[in-house]
């Protein structure tokens, strides 16, 4: 193959099912919680002045095409019309490094992330979870719910966010998903009182307060913190938690623990789990206590999401084929 595959957001956007990504996401964790993949810690550039950063996240899962993401985040942009997370990938074929595909990975991001929540509170929350509380109604939210609505039954869902477009919005679009499942709008105290609480704010403060956490099982899925500095838990909730982190080298850089581990009271070996060896070993231990799951984003999970949009969108005969070399 000469050709390079383009896909834009609207293209991997009629490819991608939150079904397929799921079970993606899945494969990818247990993969890699059995040692078989490559995937170097994420490395950052940091735009202090226009409050936002790049990362770069190379993974190669083997059986797939190796690429790398390259991810930008400007909590600001929406003052600009632009989202927070903008992102692209590139695909090689690791037997030539041939460039095989350039594709939007914004909505990619959103969706493996979403997907990454799920796979989380399928191995950690407790059977029969029905109730969400939601702090944060932005994009990653959505597609929190959107990973949630595929194997739970969710009665009630509670948010809280004070962008009161942001909480509509998403009421809205939950509503024409699932017209049966209750919505109230209300305070963080109130929203933390569920089975499963996701946290999707990019705050550089907690605002989730060890008090506000009264069910002695719930799971918390930490996903707004992915970037040095950022915190949305409070220091006792996660003393008092079992932290099962997606990678320590990265969340311990940049995750929920990050604030924790640079002021030296969070350590390595705190960290009650990694999401791949739960994964890889069917472990469902940790179903009926409080758990955070510190979610910074793996590479592998990009990897294996782009190519199930190349492998689709090749199917298809969707994209610009173009040729690089020529
Ligand atoms: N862990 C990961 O893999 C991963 C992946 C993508 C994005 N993120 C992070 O997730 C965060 C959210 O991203 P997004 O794309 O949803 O952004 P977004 O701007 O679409 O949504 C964020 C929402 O948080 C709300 N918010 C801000 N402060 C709040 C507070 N004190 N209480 C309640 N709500 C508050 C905002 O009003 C907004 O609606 C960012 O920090 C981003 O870096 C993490």
């Amino acid at each position: 193959m000469n050709n390079l595959k383009l896909l834009n957001q609207s293209e991997v956007k009629k490819i991608l099912t939150m079904k397929d990504v799921l079970q993606a996401v899945e494969d990818a964790f247990g993969s890699w919680g059995r040692g078989e993949v490559q995937m170097p810690p994420k490395s950052y550039l940091i735009f202090d002045e226009q409050n936002g950063d790049l990362r770069s996240m190379p993974a190669y899962l083997p059986g797939k095409n190796a690429g790398v993401k390259i991810v930008t985040v400007h909590p600001d942009n929406t003052s600009q019309g632009l989202p927070t997370v903008m992102a692209l990938c590139v695909l090689n074929d690791p037997n030539t490094g041939f460039p095989v595909a350039v594709m939007d990975a914004g909505l990619l991001t959103a969706v493996r992330t979403g997907a990454a929540g799920g796979v989380a509170s399928k191995w950690l929350a407790k059977e029969g979870s029905s109730e969400i509380g939601l702090i944060g109604s932005g994009v990653q939210a959505q597609y929190q719910i959107e990973a949630h609505l595929d194997f739970m039954n969710i009665d009630h869902i509670k948010i809280s966010d004070p962008n009161k477009q942001a909480t509509k919005d998403l009421s809205d679009w939950i509503k024409k998903k699932d017209s049966s499942i209750d919505i109230s709008v209300t305070d963080i105290k109130n929203a933390c009182d569920c089975d499963v609480l996701i946290t999707t704010t990019p705050v550089r403060n907690p605002i989730v307060m060890d008090s506000m956490i009264v069910r002695p099982h719930t799971h918390i899925n930490a996903i707004g913190a992915d970037a040095e500095g950022k915190q949305e838990i409070e220091g006792n909730l996660v003393k008092r938690s079992n932290v099962i982190v997606d990678d320590w080298t990265q969340t311990s850089h940049s995750g929920e623990i990050n604030v924790p581990c640079h002021e030296g009271w969070f350590t390595k070996d705190m960290v009650a789990g990694e999401i791949g060896t739960i994964v890889a070993e069917a472990d469902s231990s940790f179903k009926n206590v409080l758990t955070i799951f510190d979610s910074t984003g793996l590479a592998i999970q990009d990897m294996a999401t782009a190519n199930i949009v190349l492998k689709k969108a090749i199917e298809k005969g969707m994209g610009i084929d173009w040729s690089p070399l020529k």
